[in-house]
């Protein structure tokens, strides 16, 4: 089957980035699995089902039935259609994040997703980015990348994100937000998030973006 590199790590390593420039550099797919998450947690609060324990299989059924769609521009972010209503903003809102890294938790909505993740691997070949990728949906994947960034680095690269797109938040907030997600998308009990053995983790600190899409095409066609 068709090649896949995997590139994990949490929040505001470059994960997105990276895996955007190096699909396009390839010529490959490109899998936001982020995305999907999102879009269950997404889907969960229209559909007022409570985000608890107790919910997991109903969560579960919506993961497997998600009718979500991603549309490229020529210029710009690409579109994210949930059945026929666009969803591209409201995705990277704190509630859905924070909803996504709930139903993330839970094992039913991570079974849900693993076909539909799966079926994006087609030649000529796939980049695919998220926390588990290397770890449980490509663990077979030939090239594997683990970004990291100390969390001060981290909250400021998403901060500088969302303040780029209009949103109006702080620092602060942001600091918090993405210390509760670590935390929680780090001590689950389904693939929490790690190194998969065989990764090249990249420490982007101080290394600008160019260096790790050099770095990592370097190991992709070795
Ligand atoms: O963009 P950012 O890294 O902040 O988040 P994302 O990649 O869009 O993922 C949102 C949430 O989905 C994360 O906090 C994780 O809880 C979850 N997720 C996951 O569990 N496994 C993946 N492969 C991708 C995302």
């Amino acid at each position: 089957s068709a090649p896949v590199v995997t590139i994990d790590g949490p929040s505001g390593t470059g994960k997105g980035t990276l895996a955007n420039l190096l699909a396009r550099e390839l010529g490959w797919h490109y899998l936001d699995s982020g995305a999907l998450y999102r879009a269950v947690g997404w889907a969960a609060i229209q559909a007022g089902i409570p985000l608890e324990a107790a919910h997991a299989e109903e969560l579960g059924t919506l993961a497997r039935n998600l009718e979500i769609r991603f549309q490229p521009e020529a210029e710009g972010p690409v579109r994210t259609f949930i059945g026929k209503q666009e969803v591209t903003q409201e995705l990277r809102s704190g509630p859905v994040s924070e909803a996504a890294s709930i139903v993330a938790s839970m094992k039913p909505v991570r079974d849900g997703l693993l076909d539909l993740q799966r079926r994006f691997r087609e030649p000529p070949g796939l980049v695919a980015d998220g926390r588990d990728m290397g770890t449980v949906v490509f663990p077979e994947a030939p090239a594997k990348v683990f970004l990291t960034a100390t969390p001060e680095e981290r909250a400021r690269r998403r901060y500088e994100q969302l303040r780029g797109q209009g949103c109006d938040v702080s620092l602060e907030r942001i600091t918090q937000e993405l210390r509760q997600r670590d935390e929680r998308d780090t001590h689950r009990n389904v693939a929490p998030l790690r190194p998969s053995e065989g990764a090249y983790v990249i420490d982007t600190t101080d290394i600008s973006i160019e260096e790790v899409v050099a770095e990592t095409l370097r190991r992709v066609r070795q």
